[in-house]
């Protein structure tokens, strides 16, 4: 049975055939809480104020004697929770850790209703999906959980991006991806030692003009695999996102990362510190000055068909699509 994509709806009646599919509900930053810490459970009926999305970490960065106490901390977490329009998830062990069943059974068992979705991590194919999915299908029926829980996978193995578009399409519980730069840069044996952003290193030498000096020019390390999730997810009705930014003190560069992932497709961000929630908030909301242009092509071409000029620019029924996705993006977040 083919499960509601409930995250997602089409363009207005009257438009062209629907191009692409718009998030309804806004994630645009996913707020990691490592929820064995007391301290930190203490501060998420605040945080949950503030962000779109709580997450409750129970992989990576969890040591391994904390395990089950982050586990419990998560469930004790959304017990005590009002997190009213804000969304759960819990990043769960990987597949093939001893964690991870007591993470899916005791979780989807005792708050299994008011989770929204897991983030599976490490996920190489489409099989890693199908025995989450089946698994979940088992407990849901189990505890008469009556809303699906769905899928969000981590993009972060060689094999992973290899298999991307058939992790996209496994299964209707897939929510969307997240890109993960570390294990990704691990898997791939790239000499970076960074959680994401550029590297000093990674760049191309701009040709030699005379006696001046070349210019050096960073380059995105991350853009092909971003540019490749984006199109597996778009294909498949799901959302793409960046993951982690590691150095929390370079929040220009986090913003200017963020910034090539919003603008290459994707919908939302990790945010490992509270300094990244008003980063992302900025970046995957659109910007001001863009909205009011995309504004002015969806006036000037009520039935999104034809030619016309604007400011001296060309904008045709492809361009009217462009405009559609700012504007609608606009209004989610003006909701
Ligand atoms: C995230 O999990 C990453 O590996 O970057
Ligand atoms: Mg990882």
């Amino acid at each position: 049975m083919k499960l509601p994509r409930q995250f997602f709806k089409p363009l207005a009646i009257g438009a062209p055939a629907p191009y692409r599919e718009l998030p309804v509900q806004l994630e645009r930053m996913i707020h990691f809480v490592p929820p064995h810490l007391e301290k930190m459970r203490a501060k998420v009926p605040d945080i949950a104020k503030q962000v779109d999305v709580v997450l409750g970490n129970l992989e990576d960065a969890i040591p391994s004697d904390a395990k089950e106490a982050a586990r419990r901390g998560f469930i004790e977490m959304a017990k005590a929770t009002d997190f009213g329009a804000t969304g759960l998830w819990t990043r769960i062990n990987c597949l093939n850790s001893p964690w991870v069943l007591d993470d899916i059974v005791e979780i989807v068992g005792e708050i299994g209703a008011k989770l929204d979705v897991i983030m599976l991590p490490k996920v190489e194919g489409a099989w890693d999906v199908h025995y989450l999915d089946q698994l979940l299908a088992q407990l849901e029926a189990k505890h008469a959980i009556g809303k699906p829980i769905l899928i969000h996978a981590i993009l972060e193995t060689a094999e992973g991006v290899k298999n991307v578009e058939e992790i996209a399409s496994a299964s209707p519980r897939m929510h969307g991806m997240s890109l993960g730069p570390a294990d990704l840069a691990a898997s791939r044996a790239m000499k970076t030692t960074r959680v994401g952003g550029g590297h000093p290193d990674y760049k191309v030498l701009a040709d030699a003009d005379g006696d001046k000096p070349r210019a050096g020019y960073q380059q995105d390390l991350w853009h092909y695999t971003v540019g490749k999730m984006v199109d597996a997810c778009a294909a498949n009705g799901i959302k793409p996102f960046y993951g982690p930014f590691g150095d929390f003190s370079d929040l220009a560069a986090c913003e200017s990362q963020f910034r090539n992932a919003f603008l290459q497709g994707c919908v939302g961000a990790w945010s490992l510190h509270p300094t990244q929630i008003d980063i992302a908030k900025r970046v995957f909301s659109p910007d001001p000055g863009e909205v009011a242009f995309a504004l002015k092509i969806l006036e000037a071409m009520p039935d999104g068909a034809g030619a016309v000029m604007i400011d001296g620019k060309m904008q045709d029924d492809a361009t009217w699509k462009q405009a559609k996705v700012i504007v609608d993006l606009a209004r989610i977040v003006a909701a």
